[in-house]
């Protein structure tokens, strides 16, 4: 089966090594359509630079543009003038294609006074309700109501509200910045993500002349405006592809150096694998890590909101794990399902057992729940290749590195997506010497 746009679904990989280069990291894919969905609150254009060449950017570009906007993409630009968006229904075709449709409902609130968006997808980790959202927009004025199709909502006015997230959500966080931002009066946001993609949301928001504070307690402050008019940003390297090739050189025995995502949007990340025993070169343009062989340890880790390990370096340090001798743990604490992706590196070679308990950090929201959100990782694994499909992002990363990794060659299926989550994924682990034969395509 051919893959979006007649790409390559499958890729045989050969082992050749360890992986060594320098990749330069592309803009975040987190950031880039929440600043794409932020630009149709005005009605000039807005350009986001430094943007990945990603699946998700298209399909956000394609519900953008069945509103009435315009949108470009150029090499790392796009472009959005949503001066003629007319439409306040995102077609049902975008059925569970990604995250992002949710995020459209306050701006189109705010430009149409109505909005339908089908049911949100994005990667099956866990059941990913949308209680938060659609509690704060109610709490910011809107009448939401959920149908089997999608969510319609309308307003004939926003205003200002208290919220409290129950937990410290990425994305209602974004839900309330993008609606508050051009409500009427002052909302309070409390317990609030401040994972950097959601820092530079508000930022680009400021930019267009909304009101935001940030208060050191995971609280945001937002005066309500009138309207806001288009802007420019850059955006900061993707901390997700960073560290994932960063592991890629470690898991395999090499060095990868990437250049274009700041040490500050990676200090977790970096601290988490120093503990490991990797060394890290660091300097203004670029971080490197190595870890001559035998020098890696065995870790305990647990994932948690931003400033804390993320969830989606999860994946990538599980393979790590497999190369590395001794016992290692991984609690997940912020996706209930996000280890399903395990059988496959299970199918590798690679001794993983699975827990519902919390095996490191204290208690989580799934203590005592059936899901199994921890693993034992026993090393070292020598992994054999394998035909596997990847099920979601950063899993299809993860099987990369397990496949790289591998003794004999792996066939991978589902690069999709790859495709849909990491710029120019092929070109970029080629570059670093991995042996891919794509497939799959027309
Ligand atoms: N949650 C609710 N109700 C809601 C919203 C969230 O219970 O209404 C729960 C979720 O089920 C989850 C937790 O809150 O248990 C955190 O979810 P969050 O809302 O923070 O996640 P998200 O906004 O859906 C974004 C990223 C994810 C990333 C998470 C956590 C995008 C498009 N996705 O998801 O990235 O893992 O934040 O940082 O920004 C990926 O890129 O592969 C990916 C999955």
């Amino acid at each position: 089966m051919a893959g979006p746009r007649g790409k390559p679904t499958t890729w045989r990989i050969e082992p050749a090594g360890p992986l060594r280069g320098e990749v330069a990291i592309a803009g975040s894919k987190n950031a880039v359509t929440k600043h794409m969905v932020a630009a149709i609150l005005a009605t000039s254009p807005s350009t986001v630079r430094n943007a990945p060449r990603l699946g998700d950017v298209d399909i956000t570009a394609g519900m953008l543009r069945s509103l009435g906007a315009q949108v470009a993409v150029e090499g790392h630009e796009v472009t959005v003038d949503a001066t003629g968006l007319d439409e306040s229904r995102i077609p049902v075709s975008y059925t569970g294609l990604n995250r992002v449709p949710i995020l459209m409902v306050g701006p189109l609130l705010h430009r149409v006074g109505e909005a339908f968006v089908p049911l949100v997808g994005g990667d099956r980790i866990g059941n990913r309700p949308l209680d938060y959202h659609v509690g704060a927009l109610r709490a910011l004025g809107a009448e939401v109501a959920l149908g089997d199709q999608g969510l319609e909502a309308k307003a004939s006015r926003l205003q200002g509200a208290h919220i409290r997230l129950p937990f410290p959500s990425v994305g209602a966080t974004e839900t309330v910045l993008l609606t508050a931002a051009v409500a009427e009066g002052r909302t309070t946001l409390e317990n609030a993500a401040t994972e950097p993609e959601v820092v530079e949301l508000a930022l680009f928001l400021q930019r267009m002349g909304a009101r935001i504070e940030l208060q050191p307690d995971r609280r945001f402050l937002i005066e309500g405006v009138d309207r806001l008019e288009g802007a420019t940003q850059h955006l900061g390297g993707d901390r997700i592809e960073a560290f994932s090739y960063l592991v890629a050189g470690l898991a395999t025995g090499g060095r990868v150096r990437i250049t274009g995502c700041a040490q500050d949007r990676l200090v977790t990340a970096i601290s988490t694998l120093q503990r490991m025993g990797a060394r890290f070169t660091i300097d203004d343009d670029g971080i490197a890590a190595e870890a001559p062989a035998g020098t890696l340890r065995s870790s305990a880790v647990h994932t948690s909101p931003h400033p804390g390990f993320m969830t989606d370096w999860q994946p990538p340090l599980v393979v790590l794990f497999t190369q590395v001798a001794g016992m290692s743990v991984i609690h997940e604490t912020i996706f209930e399902d996000r280890l399903g992706y395990v059988e496959a590196l299970q199918h590798m070679g690679g001794e993983i057992e699975l827990f519902d308990q919390c095996l490191v950090g204290r208690s989580c929201r799934f203590h005592e729940r059936a899901w199994q959100h921890s693993a034992l990782v026993r090393g070292i694994s020598e992994l054999r290749g394998a035909e596997i499909t990847m099920p979601d992002i950063r899993a299809a990363f993860a099987y990369v590195i397990a496949a790289a990794a591998a003794r004999s060659p792996s066939v991978l299926h589902g690069v999709h997506h790859l495709e849909r989550g990491y710029d120019r994924a092929a070109e970029k682990f080629s570059s670093l010497g991995l042996i891919i034969a794509p497939s799959g395509g027309p």
